[in-house]
């Protein structure tokens, strides 16, 4: 699709995905940077996006030549200044130090942080490289951070992880419940969408729970604040009274689910009374709720971040396909429960294994037959991969603090920024006898831990795919060669790889046949693209997964569709057949059939167990943090960027004025936010959009765009026991207002190394 005047890619953002289109400039000079010789505009022909973009995607050209990292550097320690070197010594020096660390503590030292940032192919390249070729599960991502839970919680309610829902259900639903998404804020074009059908139609329903009043909560209908970690509560809540009135579908809980009764038992505890109180909301409240979800045929579920980042967040994402379940309002158009991705490839990652208990293609560490079957793929001897899930992304930094890791690898992300808990993150990371950091960007915060820098090309550099939420494959071309002595990741990976000896492993010579080798390993799988190549993907334009080669056996469902047969060795109600040209599938599960073994999907029956730190005497205030429109995560790009850095230019806490009053905190004043870890100060915005007893605060601004306003300075590491993601979303914190003689007078505590500087 790429033609002499025009590259059609995908915006490297969020995970809504939408589809670009880069131009050159109408004044285009050969010589200037991108933003003068190229313009970026929304692809028309892209079926996810239609040619809508955000501010985001608009102004992404940018940040393309801002700060660049571009030329290896090293240094011995992290006081020392970097020098230039070339790329053969970088690499020598990263290779030894492979060697020498897994000879003499083991492959379980070598250590790999990627990111939902990075293309699919080199996700896979970095299986390939770590879990195959050196033994290590320890790969884990960013994404550990973003939706583990929503993985987690697929997975063990239906038995795959793959969000079933794609975007046209935005137009065909009659109620959206937006629970933990600041949809309009974050995914703005899947909210645009929505917004469109919810104005036109006016029997459509928005229900949003978000204990802020958001930019998405203002459209709502009905807009539920409830306290912080009761989530399952309101959920209980909700399925306690669809089951009171009967408005459930007892032939699909019947057919295609297992575990109702159980569950019935659960819910039954939760009338709207006890669960206004535990939400502190009204009984009224959870009533409509409910009412919407009765009255619907069809309720699309979306979160993201709100559920995912809790100690309970895998049991928050069942609790939300339990009311699907119930009211079999999944697989169908228009219904389902719709995860929102937040990076633009975290959803290529789990396709290719990026967290450390997955290998490509859906399948898991812990099962011998996937193991085998990755280890035959990859040309290596049997037990080469390891059955051990890896360190997720909080244990690389125990690891650190224990020693057992020695030599860490992080690429496309900025951990000393998005990490919980950051003072002992940073601390353990000073401890490093090794870190490796592989970006585009320099200086950033992370740039300053680290031993090694090596360059990276970045969106527009490079050739490869990226899946966004609705599970579409689109081909990201490149269209500028990579700045300097820059390099696309995978190359770099596959290069260390054949420098060990992998020779065969990654004899690679483009990204497509990267993507070749990795479809493969997709073939049967419920992630089956082995339909796909960039070829066909150039010249079809983006398509959604599951695509199986031609001659895949298809099955004809009751409904007449064709469903792909994504559980070869289950028994089919219909008799397989093959068809010619295997269609792009936008939605999974139409034939109510799960991929569990018996072929339904589960129920959960949980109680919520609450905070793992909830407000004391002490730390009174539950902390949540959060995202804002026009930045993106911790401001690498955006921050660079005059448009978006100034639609939001500093951080704030926002505080309820019942709150400001007691504590003596007026608007715009200086307020101290202290947890148990740590400390930071935000101007204080005072505003009824927070509840009494919450605080909010942006997550956006590290140490290298303003003083001391980490909201991570602040956030815990505790995890869901099943995902292993951290609770970002809620801490217990104290609150002072700050005089300002007392900000001139205190020498605020230096927690960065000294900057770096090229030399
Ligand atoms: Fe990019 Fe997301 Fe904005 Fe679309 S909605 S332009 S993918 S940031
Ligand atoms: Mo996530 S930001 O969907 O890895």
């Amino acid at each position: 699709m790429t033609t002499s005047s025009s590259t059609k890619t995908l915006c490297p953002y969020c995970g809504v995905g939408c589809g670009l289109e880069v131009v050159p400039a109408a004044k285009a000079s050969e010589d200037g940077a991108a933003i003068n010789r190229w313009q970026v505009r929304g692809d028309r022909t892209h079926p996810s996006s239609h040619g809508m973009v955000c501010v985001k995607g608009a102004t992404v050209l940018e940040s393309l030549d801002k700060d660049r990292l571009l030329y290896p550097m090293l240094r011995d320690s992290l006081d020392q200044p970097f020098r230039r070197v070339c790329w053969d010594e970088a690499l020598e020096r990263v290779c030894d130090r492979i060697q020498s660390v897994r000879a003499e503590y083991g492959p379980d030292a070598l250590c790999m942080y990627g990111s939902g940032q990075f293309q699919t192919e080199e996700y896979y390249v970095a299986q390939k490289l770590m879990k195959g070729c050196l033994g290590s599960n320890h790969f884990d991502a960013n994404s550990r951070l973003c939706m583990s839970s929503a993985v987690a919680g697929y997975i063990q309610s239906l038995g795959s992880d793959g969000p079933p829902c794609c975007y046209d259900d935005l137009d065909l639903t009659d109620c959206a419940f937006l629970i933990g998404t600041n949809t309009a804020e974050c995914h703005p074009i899947v909210f645009n969408r929505l917004r469109k059908h919810h104005k036109k139609n006016p029997h459509v329903k928005l229900i949003v729970v978000d204990p802020r009043r958001t930019t998405t909560a203002d459209a709502a209908d009905l807009h539920l604040a409830i306290r912080p970690g009761t989530d399952i509560d309101l959920l209980n809540g909700i399925a306690h009274l669809l089951l009171q009135w009967g408005a459930i579908d007892r032939d699909f809980i019947e057919s295609h689910t297992s575990g109702f009764e159980a569950f019935a038992q659960v819910i039954r505890h939760y009338s709207p009374q006890i669960v206004a109180e535990r939400c502190q909301i009204t009984p009224a409240e959870v009533e409509t709720a409910a009412r919407y979800w009765s009255e619907s045929q069809r309720v699309l579920s979306m979160w993201s971040m709100g559920v995912n980042q809790s100690s309970e967040g895998t049991a928050k994402v069942r609790a939300i396909i339990n009311l699907h379940l119930m009211t079999g309002m999944i697989g169908k158009p228009g219904a389902g429960p719709f995860s929102l991705t937040g990076q633009p490839n975290a959803m290529g990652g789990r396709e290719a294994g990026g967290l450390s208990y997955l290998l490509p293609g859906y399948r898991s560490v812990s099962d011998a037959q996937h193991r085998a079957e990755v280890e035959q793929a990859w040309e290596l001897p049997a037990g080469s991969i390891q059955s051990v899930p890896g360190r997720t992304a909080w244990d690389i930094i125990t690891g650190l603090e224990t020693g057992e890791v020695q030599f860490l690898w992080i690429a496309a992300t900025n951990p000393v920024v998005s990490m919980p808990d950051l003072e002992r993150t940073k601390a353990a990371l000073r401890r490093s006898p090794f870190t490796v950091y592989q970006d585009c960007y320099y200086p950033t915060e992370t740039s300053a831990y680290a031993h090694v820098l090596l360059p990276a090309s970045q969106w527009g550099e490079e050739t490869g795919t990226m899946t966004n939420s609705e599970r579409r494959v689109t081909l990201c071309q490149k269209f500028r060669n990579p700045p300097g002595e820059s390099r696309p990741d995978w190359e770099i990976f596959a290069e260390v790889g054949r420098r060990l000896g992998f020779t065969r492993q990654f004899a690679f010579q483009t990204a497509s046949q990267v993507f070749a080798e990795f479809v493969q390993l997709t073939r049967d799988r419920p992630c089956d693209m082995s339909g796909m190549s960039h070829e066909r993907l150039a010249a079809e334009g983006p398509l959604h997964w599951p695509l199986p080669e031609q001659g895949t056996r298809y099955r004809v469902s009751d409904t007449g569709d064709r469903v792909q047969s994504s559980i070869p060795d289950t028994p089919h109600p219909a008799p397989l057949s093959p068809l010619p040209s295997p269609p792009s599938t936008p939605r999974l599960y139409t034939d109510l059939r799960f991929p569990t073994p018996d072929g339904r999907a589960r129920f959960a029956a949980y109680h919520s167990r609450g905070l793992a730190e909830p407000p004391d005497d002490n730390y009174p205030f539950i902390l949540t943090t959060g995202r804002l429109y026009g930045h993106w995560h911790t401001q690498t790009r955006t921050g660079r960027i005059q448009k978006t850095s100034e639609m939001y230019d500093s951080p704030f806490i926002e505080i309820h004025p019942r709150d400001a009053e007691k504590l003596g905190i007026l608007d715009g004043e200086l307020v101290e936010v202290r947890s148990r870890r740590g400390m930071a100060r935000f101007p204080a915005t005072v505003t009824t959009a927070i509840a009494p007893g919450t605080v909010f605060v942006p997550m956006h601004w590290g140490a290298m765009w303003a003083e001391d306003a980490e909201a991570n300075a602040l956030t815990h590491h505790h995890a869901c026991p099943d995902s292993g993601q951290p609770e970002l979303k809620a801490c217990a914190v104290q609150l002072l207002p700050v005089s300002a003689d007392r900000v001139m007078s205190e020498s605020l505590p230096q927690s960065v190394p000294s900057a770096t500087v090229y030399s």
